[in-house]
């Protein structure tokens, strides 16, 4: 079996790209090969340089209209760079948009089959000043597109509601990470702060997203003060692994 995509013949090659753009919706194969069978053969190719390859094909085939996360990816490889690939890592998102860090985790971390992500957003549409016009407010729409691109059905679940509701309900101690980009209010933050410290596992990684953000002068409407008073009363109960733009710690 060949290790590498220019180990295949031109003919195998081109096989490999239709079949890795079946399911972009820029592409005219669609008709012809559905994302089934790109799933099929990106898990079968697993380790094989020829998947990345793949993924890159792909990355232009996704539905974004933003981001905020490609910023993060040299410090997320440092503080989950141990996780990648293992098996039954448990991960939580609170605020998705239209996925594109839970694919990232996806692609990165939570390679293995029996590892997953529960994605928490209330998706409630909006008019984003960013959309071109025509595009969707519904960008939960978008975010089911782009995990079946992803081949995540099997692998996100996908809470629909306020995080300060949802997540009191999920199971205590039981995720490896969890990344807190829903609602940016002070108060939301400190309670989920405070909630997803209680759902971490010891040892389990919290990462907190625009510490730093400024776009307000009042102080209650933003992550900061409630990251600084979450790490202040908890000081005795986690490791600091971060502290600039994102603040990350690791629960003891
Ligand atoms: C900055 S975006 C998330 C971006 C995403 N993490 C990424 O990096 O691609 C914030 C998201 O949080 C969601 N959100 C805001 N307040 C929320 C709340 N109280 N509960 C759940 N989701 C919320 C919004 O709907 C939005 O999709």
């Amino acid at each position: 079996m060949p290790r590498d995509f220019f180990d295949f013949t031109p003919k195998q090659q081109k096989v490999v790209m239709v079949v890795m753009t079946a399911g972009c919706p820029q592409s005219g194969v669609l008709a012809l090969l559905g994302g089934a069978t790109r799933c099929f053969l990106g898990r079968h190719l697993q380790g094989y340089s020829l998947l990345d390859y793949g993924r890159s094909l792909m990355s232009d085939c996704y539905n974004f209209t933003f981001d905020w996360f490609s910023n993060n990816v040299p410090v997320w490889i440092n503080l989950l760079g141990h996780l990648a690939g293992k098996p039954g890592v448990r991960f939580l998102e609170i605020g998705v948009y239209e996925g594109r860090s839970t694919i990232w985790l996806l692609e990165n971390i939570l390679a293995h089959e029996t590892s997953s992500v529960d994605c928490v957003d209330h998706f409630i549409p909006f008019s984003a000043p960013w959309y071109p016009p025509g595009v969707s407010t519904n960008y939960e729409e978008r975010f089911d597109q782009n995990i079946q691109l992803a081949c995540g059905e099997k692998k996100v679940r996908k809470i629909k509601g306020f995080s300060q509701e949802i997540l009191w309900k999920l199971p205590p101690s039981s995720y490896d990470g969890i990344y807190v980009d829903g609602s940016h209010d002070a108060p939301d933050v400190l309670e989920d702060a405070v909630v997803s410290f209680k759902l971490l596992k010891p040892g389990g990684i919290l990462i907190f997203d625009d510490y730093e953000w400024n776009a307000y002068s009042d102080p209650w409407r933003l992550p900061r003060i409630a990251v600084d008073a979450f790490l202040h009363v908890y000081r005795h109960r986690y490791d600091l692994l971060h502290k600039s733009y994102q603040v990350a710690l690791r629960k003891k």
